[in-house]
């Protein structure tokens, strides 16, 4: 395995991802390191849902009816480009890991902590997935907000969908990423 430093730097998103994705053995593996993120309480807030093959078309049309409500709500109907473009979305990879947070809003470990939880065990997969020679990319858009599609993925309207990772084998390796200049974001404190 490469330095971890130089895995963290070397990741970067691809929106270009063809078959094959992870095996079912690497998926083990991945989500175990998902699973080591810092998770104050230890409250294990993330779930996770692996959507593959013609579950991928199931996706879709579940994205459609809840665009369909949306637009709905607003008095709108979808253009058929709109349906098309939408069944079209999950079918950019070979498979999707959708991320859930399912949270507990009278905790007294605060909402924002468990969903911080969340997001380090979804960077752990990312990082994972590179390390295994894997692409990804972290989406959300709309549809991760509509109630419908969190409760056809089996969960409740008051958790949140974390991120839809595209997953696959990379179709073409992105430009080398530019490292952000640190003066940026990183000074010492001094009182
Ligand atoms: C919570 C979250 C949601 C995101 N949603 C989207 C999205 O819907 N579509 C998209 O193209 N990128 C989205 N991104 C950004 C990409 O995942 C990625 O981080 C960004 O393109 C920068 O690329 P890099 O990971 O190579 O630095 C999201 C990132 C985060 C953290």
């Amino acid at each position: 395995m490469a330095d971890l430093i130089e895995l963290i730097q070397s990741r970067q998103s691809n929106p270009l991802l063809k078959a094959p994705s992870p095996s079912e053995q690497e998926w083990q593996r991945v989500i175990e390191t998902a699973c080591c993120a810092p998770d104050h309480g230890r409250l294990r807030p993330w779930q996770f849902r692996l959507i593959e093959g013609d579950n991928l078309k199931k996706l879709g049309e579940v994205f459609i009816t809840a665009q369909t409500k949306a637009l709905a709500d607003e008095g709108q109907l979808p253009t058929e480009q709109q349906i098309n473009r939408t069944k079209g979305l999950p079918l950019r990879a070979p498979a999707i890991l959708a991320v859930v947070a399912t949270l507990q809003e009278e905790h007294k470990i605060p909402v924002v902590e468990q969903i911080s939880a969340v997001a380090a065990a979804t960077q752990n997969i990312q990082l994972a997935l590179h390390s295994l020679g894997y692409g990804c990319i972290w989406r959300t858009g709309d549809f991760a907000f509509y109630d419908d599609v969190k409760k056809s993925l089996g969960f409740e309207v008051s958790d949140e969908i974390i991120g839809f990772l595209y997953v696959g084998t990379p179709d073409k390796a992105p430009a080398p990423r530019t490292l952000q200049p640190t003066e940026s974001c990183f000074k010492h404190w001094q009182g």
